[in-house]
């Protein structure tokens, strides 16, 4: 590998965000557009009439329900890093897309609302990054309003979701009284003004904390409450250690408002200096470094009509490790087949452009005419790698869809294994009637289904009640025992939107008795097995 590459490859910065809905994690995404100058002004985030939006959401849906529902990546420089932020939906009924976006970073920014302190779903998505014990830095929200004591709110973080603070900044006041905060590794205040929210703001430091400036601008009540807090925060919490931040043992907080545009700029700072550089993803016989030699990635995420116009599926790919560069010749190992990537896109500043070359820790997009799956690795490497982790979950909510215009079966039929390859919806075709039965995991990704096939598939369709409560994926090693099984139990085998041989029970009990008579045939929850 060339002494560039491998340059670059260092540079890489990937994470998401995690938060509970409301917490701001919309408002800080577009922030960071703003700091990374991906965007020049920062509109107002939830579309109210036809100000500005975030440049993440991209779907009809959201603009409509207000909910983060695409998975999308964005990039830009910063502080001699390339950033990649991956957005993640914020509703917890498109979770699997969140699950899947933690499997492509190496780092992840928990946003708490700090009004309110830890919230329900922030403790489930603690709980994946745990499983891959990603670094979490934290960025207490939502300073301009009346806070929380932040005492308290750090020893709820420590409590609840058992990761240890690093406090590095300080607030000083908070609501109509937030003048700003105190970094307590650097031993100087930055002064907050509101109003700024919008664009770039100026700074005003104070270095050291017994500044006579400092204590002119806040006056002597606020500075010696200061002092008071900074003496007991400084004996009562942890320094930052990056050892222990690398394993996901500690967590560096930063305190300030995304809304008033203060203290996301000193996260990204940290961010930057400390995140991890791409790291090493495993593999089924073992894993693969990021400065591996040769080039892989897998896709986790599938998105179909980003751009109407052009009703283009787009696979996005996490480059695991080495250098893409256009026109490159790699192994698709599931189908075991070589394609040449010509047109992969890239979210520099927030524009889908053609890449030239990307590196480990990049998103790229490639075109999916329906060959691409999510999960699937692609690389130069001869001999085939499966990546682990990745999860396709069974579906826990089912219903039969119906057509309005019976003419119309072919369209429903593309669209939904499109939106099926997609991974939040899963369709199952039962093998004995012409039935289309739809699951989800959340009730609101039914209402989602059913509105893009209207607006992106022209196709009016409506649900039904259907009697399936589980749905497995089958598979058996003895040909002549599985010809068996499928013969007896034809009532309840589907295929599911990319063939695969799927056992649908009516209830648990069905799924045990069935699970008992056929011991030799496996059945899995999910699909990545
Ligand atoms: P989410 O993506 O995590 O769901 O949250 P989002 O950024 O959409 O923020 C949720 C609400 O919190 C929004 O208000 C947003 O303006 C507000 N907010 C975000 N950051 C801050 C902050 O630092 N201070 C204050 N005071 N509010 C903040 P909303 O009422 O839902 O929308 P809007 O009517 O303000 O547009």
């Amino acid at each position: 590998m060339s002494n560039d590459t491998l340059e670059q490859i260092q540079q890489r910065r990937t994470f998401a965000i995690i938060s509970h809905p409301d917490a701001g994690k919309t408002t800080i995404t577009e922030k960071l557009l703003l700091v990374g100058q991906v965007i020049q002004t920062a509109g107002a985030v939830k579309g109210k009439g036809n100000q500005a939006k975030a440049k993440s959401d991209w779907m009809e849906i959201e603009k409509q329900r207000g909910i983060s529902v695409t998975t999308s990546a964005m990039q830009f420089p910063y502080n001699g890093c390339m950033v990649n932020l991956l957005d993640t939906p914020g509703h917890e009924d498109f979770s699997e897309d969140t699950y899947r976006t933690l499997t492509a970073v190496d780092s992840a920014l928990m946003v708490i609302d700090a009004t309110k302190g830890v919230e329900e779903r922030t403790i489930k998505l603690m709980e994946v990054t745990r499983l891959r014990s990603t670094p979490i830095l934290t960025f207490m929200n939502k300073l301009d309003r009346d806070i929380r004591d932040p005492l308290e709110l750090l020893d709820e973080v420590e409590d609840i979701l058992k990761i240890k603070c690093a406090p590095i900044t300080w607030p000083i006041g908070s609501g109509k009284f937030f003048k700003g905060v105190y970094n307590i590794v650097g031993d100087y205040a930055v002064m907050y003004k509101s109003g700024q929210g919008s664009k770039i703001q100026e700074v005003v430091r104070f270095d050291g904390i017994d500044n006579p400036d400092l204590i002119q601008a806040i006056g002597e009540e606020f500075h010696q409450q200061l002092k008071d807090e900074l003496e007991l925060v400084q004996g009562a919490s942890n320094e930052f250690d990056k050892e222990e931040f690398l394993e996901g043992k500690l967590t560096p907080v930063f305190f300030g408002t995304a809304l008033g545009n203060f203290g996301v700029d000193h996260m990204l700072d940290y961010l930057t200096a400390y995140a991890p550089a791409p790291q090493a993803r495993k593999t089924l016989d073992g894993e693969v470094a990021a400065t591996a030699p040769e080039f892989s990635g897998f896709i986790f995420k599938i998105q179909a009509n980003m751009d109407p116009k052009h009703r283009d599926r787009v696979a996005f790919m996490r480059i695991v490790s080495g250098k893409y560069t256009r026109g490159m010749k790699v192994n698709q190992h599931r189908i075991g087949k070589e394609i040449t990537i010509n047109d992969a896109l890239t979210f520099l500043a927030g524009d889908r452009t053609n890449a030239e070359e990307a590196y480990a820790g990049d998103i790229i997009g490639i075109h999916n005419h329906g060959t691409i799956q999510i999960g699937d690795a692609f690389s130069t490497f001869k001999e085939p790698v499966k990546f682990t982790g990745i999860p396709n979950f069974a579906p826990e909510l089912f219903k039969r869809i119906r057509l309005k215009d019976p003419l119309k079966m072919k369209q429903l039929l593309k669209g939904l294994i499109q939106l099926s390859e997609e991974g939040s919806v899963q369709v199952f075709r039962p093998l004995i009637n012409n039935d289309l039965i739809v699951g989800a995991i959340g009730v609101l990704q039914f209402d989602v289904v059913v509105n893009r096939l209207k607006n992106e598939y022209n196709v009016e369709a409506i649900y039904e009640p259907v009697n399936v409560a589980t749905a497995r994926w089958v598979e058996c090693d003895d040909a002549k025992k599985f010809e068996e099984f499928k013969r007896r139990c034809e009532g309840n085998l589907a295929l599911d939107g990319a063939d695969n041989l799927t056992y649908i029970a009516p209830n648990m009990v069905n799924l045990n008795l069935t699970q008992e008579k056929y011991p030799d045939v496996r059945f899995f929850s999910t699909r990545e097995h």
